[in-house]
């Protein structure tokens, strides 16, 4: 079946591409030289606008069912190939969200394809085991070849969950575990504590607290929840935590003519996470944990500097509280290093790191005191799924043989060229141009020309994604080469130009 789908993709790749061939392109991109991909299409091709009329049916259908207000379009999966996702209409566009940055090589990688048929794999498809009582006895090996053979600095302990939310309910877990040990001294509770614990009251539920950012986005599960203030949508009727939330920077661009002013609204933040935690400890709500995005993603694309962050980290240490980096996002490769947080240049990043996403499987790395002291204390039923294991270590020999990383700084900077570009051209629709390696990201004047131009850009045969108010997002999978920022760019400018 593989050989089949690569050879129909090697005959569509042949096809002319007629669209860059368009009129009306005046980003004059400089052509760079298209790779020779084996089984990718060589460009967009849109029959219909989206959602076409197969997508509306299926959309009614699905209505009947669930609720699709979040529905874009149906996909067709098996004719979508590396950064080209075909809908159920036929359009084949540049995808530049990826499932919400979750694709890491593109869509049905040979290698991947590959991984399924190999039979040494099958069991792993087959059986999903309870991993927390019974795991498969290659689990050990698979773990080392997978996921600790990326591990953070400090780190040498993962925990495997499903997706992002659950990765980061568990790591606020146990980081109240290890605070509250921490503080009685010893792992073993109270009567006192055994007992209250089973009505909702303390000593057993104690009143801490983990500190979160404004504009924060850290998942919608109720503890998430509670860290996460990027929409009103994902809250709205939900109890919460009484829980600090500081303010994140609101850097200035370009960042080399506010070099004083970000600087000062930084420290600024700092300022607050400390005033927040003395706050919170005198309220009787101790802070056991920060938890922070290396660039809030569905907030906005909000960086800060490496100093914001390692002054963000010494401040946690300094006040006892264990310093959670959310990598669920911006983890896996897409900023040009493997973890967002290397950018920082600090041998101590952080407690604890959580992914999932491009990592395809969820889950933590943490710090040996972080381990919590009993068994199903931190569990689920699955905890993971080890077929993930089995793709993520393709996946990484793929970005290794390949260079993925390098070729995701090289990209990523044709990339946010082409926005400086496009923003200097169009300074009454965009600003803010910003990124790092291919995470990068752009502001529309207001949330209406935003989502216009979105719907646009679509109906030109590229996908991409909105993020914060009025932010336009990149996020392209690892496999993104230079040649495909030039086309993205030739189809925005044609999208721009046309704007009013
Ligand atoms: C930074 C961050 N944390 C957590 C999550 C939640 O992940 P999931 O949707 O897999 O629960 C997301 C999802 O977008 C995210 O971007």
């Amino acid at each position: 079946m593989a050989s089949s789908l690569l050879s129909r993709q090697l005959t569509r790749s042949l096809r002319p591409n007629l669209h860059l061939a368009a009129p009306g392109c005046r980003y004059v991109s400089k052509t760079a030289a298209k790779p020779v991909s084996e089984f990718e299409y060589d460009a967009p091709s849109m029959k219909t606008p989206v959602p076409g009329p197969k997508s509306k049916e299926l959309t009614r259908q699905l209505g009947e069912i669930q609720n699709v207000g979040a529905v874009n379009f149906f996909c067709n999966y098996e004719e979508s190939r590396g950064n080209y996702l075909v809908d159920a209409d036929g359009n084949r566009m540049l995808d530049l969200y990826t499932q919400i940055s979750s694709v890491p090589i593109g869509y049905n990688h040979p290698a991947l394809m590959k991984a399924v048929t190999n039979p040494i794999h099958l069991s792993a498809f087959v059986n999903r085991p309870a991993l927390g009582i019974l795991p498969p006895e290659n689990f050990p090996e698979k773990l080392v070849e997978s996921l600790l053979s990326i591990a953070p600095t400090g780190m040498t302990r993962v925990q495997t969950m499903a997706c992002g939310s659950c990765s980061n309910e568990n790591a606020y877990k146990a980081m109240f575990i290890w605070y509250k040990n921490k503080e009685r001294g010893t792992n073993s509770p109270s009567a006192d504590e055994v007992s209250s614990c089973m009505i909702n009251q303390g000593p057993g539920c104690p009143d801490l607290s983990i500190l979160s950012f404004m504009g924060g986005f850290h998942g919608r599960t109720l503890g998430c929840l509670a860290t996460t203030h990027s929409k009103v949508i994902h809250k709205l009727d939900i109890p919460s935590f009484d829980w600090p939330i500081a303010s994140f920077p609101r850097l200035q661009y370009p960042l080399e003519e506010f070099v004083r002013e970000n600087a000062q609204e930084e420290a600024r933040c700092l300022e607050e996470v400390e005033d927040l935690i003395v706050k919170w400890r005198q309220k009787g709500k101790p802070v056991a944990g920060i938890v922070v995005e290396p660039i809030q993603a569905e907030g906005g694309d909000n960086h800060a500097s490496p100093d914001f962050f390692i002054k963000l980290r010494n401040i946690a240490r300094k006040h006892g509280c264990a310093f959670h980096v959310d990598e669920v996002q911006t983890g896996g490769g897409t900023t040009g290093k493997f973890w967002a947080h290397e950018h920082w240049g600090t041998d101590d990043p952080a407690d604890i790191v959580s992914f999932s996403k491009k990592m395809l499987t969820g889950g933590y790395y943490h710090k040996d005191e972080l381990v919590p002291d009993k068994g199903y204390r931190i569990f689920n039923t699955w905890m993971g799924d080890p077929s993930k294991n089995v793709f993520l270590t393709e996946v990484l020999n793929v970005i290794r043989r390949e260079n993925l990383l390098d070729e995701v700084t090289r990209s990523g900077k044709v990339l946010l060229q082409g926005l400086y570009e496009l923003q200097a051209q169009y300074p009454h629709i965009l600003s803010r141009a910003r990124g790092q390696g291919t995470f990068c990201a752009v502001d529309a004047r207001d949330d209406v020309t935003r989502d216009n131009l979105l719907l646009k850009t679509r109906d030109k045969g590229v996908l991409l994604g909105g993020c914060g108010d009025r932010s336009i997002r990149f996020r392209p999978a690892l496999v993104f080469k230079e040649y495909h920022a030039h086309q993205f760019l030739n189809i925005f400018n044609d999208v721009l130009s046309e704007y009013k």
